[in-house]
């Protein structure tokens, strides 16, 4: 019985081993993850405990915060989400390259209600519904209560301070990285999480630490100081409770070792809000040819671009002068210059087409996700930024 057992289990180890990779993630993974084609550096989530023992690591899970707009009792009008294909390509690239063991996102709806199944069902458009399928389980939908006022009493004036209060306080309670909708992982950041330090974040335009942007340890003590303060600094005004806050609680820990570790400019937030910051990233090139030919028919194979360590020094002639090198960029905080109502020569929405067709600094740095997810079938030149 017992050697019988044995051989029936180094059978099935065996059989195990040499499936083809995907059919092995198939067997060992009930909800089959949208991209495990790639070969390397997948499945790491969940051996964090197994290496590190569960310590000194910040834990591989994403925060995302969307908090819908209130409707009063008597208003028949259905509020919905609205997530547009940049959102789509945030969430995906972040999934894509860090392999998550859970998405969170934090809203102010019921994970059973009609927004989320209007959502999933594609009534809201294309990119609402993958948000809301094609992560399966690894999508954890957490409807917290959302603050109307600070600790202070002054009441919070808009969604992006209230969806401030509630993503220090998700990132205290669970830990894991957090990061706003249009930031775009562009590789990944086990590294940084790994590094043993209890909280990371990075330098913006100006030298504060940027709040669009961090990880940490469960109650780690920037989070926890954070969370606090937030709460009495609270004035209205845009960033007096965020990036002034992590700001000057940061920079103070880091003579406390290994509580916070302060990251350039260029690794999560390279660009910026001001104008020539985000013509530089979003201006289209029109003297540089489309990478969609001419006789583009949708669905016709699309080059790669994929660049050696050595392309940039043995072939400067393959790239443009406007073009940058993004890698000592983890993250891209794309500042949208449209909140500006600020005009981008050739730009208008981030489309398919738009990325796909890599005439833009934030087209070439994204382009490898979108190309998978073009690959996969799952997004056409065609499709509009609103996913209708
Ligand atoms: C219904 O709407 C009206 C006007 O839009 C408003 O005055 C009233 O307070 C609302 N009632 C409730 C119960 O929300
Ligand atoms: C009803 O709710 C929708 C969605 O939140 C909003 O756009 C609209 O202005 C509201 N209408 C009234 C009368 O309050
Ligand atoms: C989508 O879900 C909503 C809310 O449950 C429902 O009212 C609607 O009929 C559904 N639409 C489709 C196409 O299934
Ligand atoms: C598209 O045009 C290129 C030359 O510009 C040519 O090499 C290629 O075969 C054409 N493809 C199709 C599908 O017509």
């Amino acid at each position: 019985m017992l050697k019988a057992t044995a051989a029936a289990s180094i059978f099935l180890a065996l059989l195990f081993f040499f499936l083809p990779y995907s059919a092995r993630t198939g067997l060992s993974c009930p909800t089959p993850r949208v991209d495990l084609g790639r070969d390397q550096h997948q499945q790491h989530s969940n051996t964090d405990h197994d290496r590190n023992n569960g310590k000194n690591v910040i834990p591989n899970q994403v925060h995302f915060v969307y908090i819908l707009p209130d409707s009063s009792s008597n208003n028949t009008t259905t509020r919905d989400f609205s997530f547009e294909f940049s959102h789509f390509l945030s969430i995906y690239a972040a999934w894509h390259h860090w392999r998550p063991r859970t998405i969170y996102l934090h809203t102010n709806v019921a994970a059973n209600g009609p927004e989320v199944a209007r959502a999933r069902n594609g009534t809201v458009g294309k990119w609402n519904h993958y948000i809301f399928t094609l992560f399966g389980t690894s999508l954890a939908i957490n409807t917290v209560p959302v603050p109307t006022h600070a600790a202070n009493g002054k009441p919070l004036q808009n969604m992006e301070h209230k969806s401030d209060f509630v993503r220090v306080k998700a990132v205290h309670d669970m830990g894991g990285v957090y990061i706003d909708w249009d930031v775009h992982a562009l590789r990944d950041i086990r590294p940084l999480r790994e590094s043993g330090f209890r909280a990371i974040g990075g330098r913006q335009l100006g030298g504060q630490i940027n709040s669009g942007t961090f990880m940490a340890q469960p109650r780690a003590k920037m989070v926890r100081l954070w969370m606090e303060q937030m709460h009495e600094a609270y004035n209205g005004g845009w960033t007096t409770h965020s990036n002034e806050v992590i700001t000057r609680v940061g920079q103070r820990l880091g003579r406390e070792p290994g509580e916070m570790l302060i990251l350039e400019r260029e690794a999560f937030a390279p660009g910026s809000w001001r104008d020539e910051d985000t013509d530089d990233l979003f201006r289209v090139h029109d003297d540089t040819p489309s990478n969609l030919p001419g006789n583009y028919t949708e669905g016709m194979a699309l080059p790669a671009h994929d660049e050696d360590f050595e392309t940039r020094w043995a072939h400067p002639e393959r790239f443009r002068d406007w073009e940058r090198d993004w890698s000592h960029t983890y993250m891209l905080h794309a500042f949208t210059p449209t909140r500006w109502k600020h005009e981008v020569d050739g730009f208008e929405h981030i489309t398919p087409r738009y990325v796909l067709a890599r005439q833009s600094n934030f087209a070439r740095a994204v382009y490898p996700v979108a190309k998978i997810l073009y690959d996969k079938g799952l997004i056409r030149v065609g499709d509009s930024h609103t996913g209708f």
